[in-house]
């Protein structure tokens, strides 16, 4: 079996076993969007404070998350994602969530890579942030413009349908 380290600046691992994520399967729609290479570049989801991407994230979120994690993150069968505590310590960075979301974890938290695009894993993820309601000292994963910025999630917050943003739809 060839090898298939992708073709990523950053080093992303299975946060159970450490492995390498095997890309060669993930679905080939929104498998090289310009989010897509920018996070394999950089290790940060540039989603992340991106209106038209968090929308598109929370409809992934309530379908594929939602039932084991909480509507809003705060856990279920699935741990909370809302708050600052981590099973996983890689969850605090962009490329470390990421892979949870790729590879999967324990038990019922299953792989992500043929179910999910490669987009839609970051949309998600974005959206896992953006319900983030911890100390904001905690959130490694912004910088000190976002930390300046941050607004801990509010139940019932809303965007408009079709914002500016990298995964508007461009209405072509
Ligand atoms: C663990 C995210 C779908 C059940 C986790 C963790 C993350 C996560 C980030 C690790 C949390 C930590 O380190 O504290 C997501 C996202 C999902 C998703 C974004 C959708 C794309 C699901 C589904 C289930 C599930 C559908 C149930 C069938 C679990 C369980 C764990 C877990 C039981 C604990 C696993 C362990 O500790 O090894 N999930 N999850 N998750 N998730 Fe999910
Ligand atoms: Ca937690």
């Amino acid at each position: 079996r060839p090898t298939t380290a992708q073709s990523s600046a950053v080093d992303l691992r299975n946060v159970v076993t450490g492995e390498k994520l095997d890309f060669s399967d993930v679905l080939p729609e929104g498998k090289d969007t310009p989010g897509v290479k920018q996070f394999l570049a950089t290790g940060h989801n540039p989603y992340i404070t991106d209106a038209s991407c968090l929308k598109k994230g929370e409809q992934t979120f309530l379908a594929a998350c939602s039932g084991c994690h909480g509507h809003i993150g705060e856990g279920k069968i699935g741990p909370g994602l809302a708050d600052n505590y981590w099973t996983y310590p890689q969850n605090t960075t962009d490329a470390g969530l990421f892979s949870t979301v790729f590879g999967g974890a324990n038990g019922q938290m299953g792989p992500h890579n043929e179910s999910l695009t490669l987009d839609d894993m970051l949309q998600v993820t974005a959206w896992v942030r953006h319900l983030y309601s911890g100390p904001v000292a905690d959130a490694e994963w912004l910088n000190d413009e976002q930390k300046k910025a941050y607004k801990p999630y509010k139940l019932g917050e809303t965007f408009p349908d079709n914002p500016p943003g990298m995964c508007a739809k461009t209405g072509k």
